[in-house]
């Protein structure tokens, strides 16, 4: 009998789900900070749905948790508050806006990168927010400021 999940192996236990807070709270403040097996992740409540992510920007480490919602070719966005970049909540997609060069009478297009942040699982059970990592095999971007010496947030200035 393992009552607390102390005798798991450690790779089973990082991605088993974490109780983060309560839902009555996150749907008041909207976002809530959260360390689920030591990495850190911003939980946003937007629109009804609730939306886990690395919370260092995967650009250059910028605080997710301080940026504001926005929508961009009708996707829900937030903007990271150091240069902008738009990520969405859904996905983890960067987003950016092209042109054709050769057509700049056209309208500028939104466009994915692709995924560039980690997206991790929401799940509510009993009034109670639980998260699960993403054990999704590829490399993210958003891994690099979610691990080793960037795991602290540096200031802007
Ligand atoms: Fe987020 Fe640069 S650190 S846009």
């Amino acid at each position: 009998m393992d009552p607390d999940g102390s005798e798991q192996d450690p790779e089973t236990k990082k991605y088993s789900s974490v109780c983060v807070g309560r839902e009555e709270d996150i749907k008041k403040s909207e976002r809530m900070t959260a360390v689920v097996h030591d990495r850190e992740v911003v939980i946003f409540y937007h629109r009804g749905e609730y939306h886990a992510m690395d919370i260092r920007c995967y650009h250059s480490g910028g605080p997710l948790h301080l940026g504001e919602i926005e929508e961009f070719d009708g996707r829900p966005c937030i903007v990271c508050p150091w240069h902008k970049y738009k990520i969405t909540l859904a996905t983890g997609e960067g987003l950016y806006q092209s042109i054709n060069p050769k057509d700049p009478s056209a309208k500028p297009k939104w466009c994915s990168k692709g995924i560039k942040q980690r997206i991790h699982t929401v799940t509510v059970d009993n009034g109670n927010i639980y998260v699960t990592l993403s054990n999704e095999p590829f490399r993210c971007d958003s891994d690099f400021y979610a691990t080793g010496i960037f795991k602290v947030i540096q200031s802007s200035s």
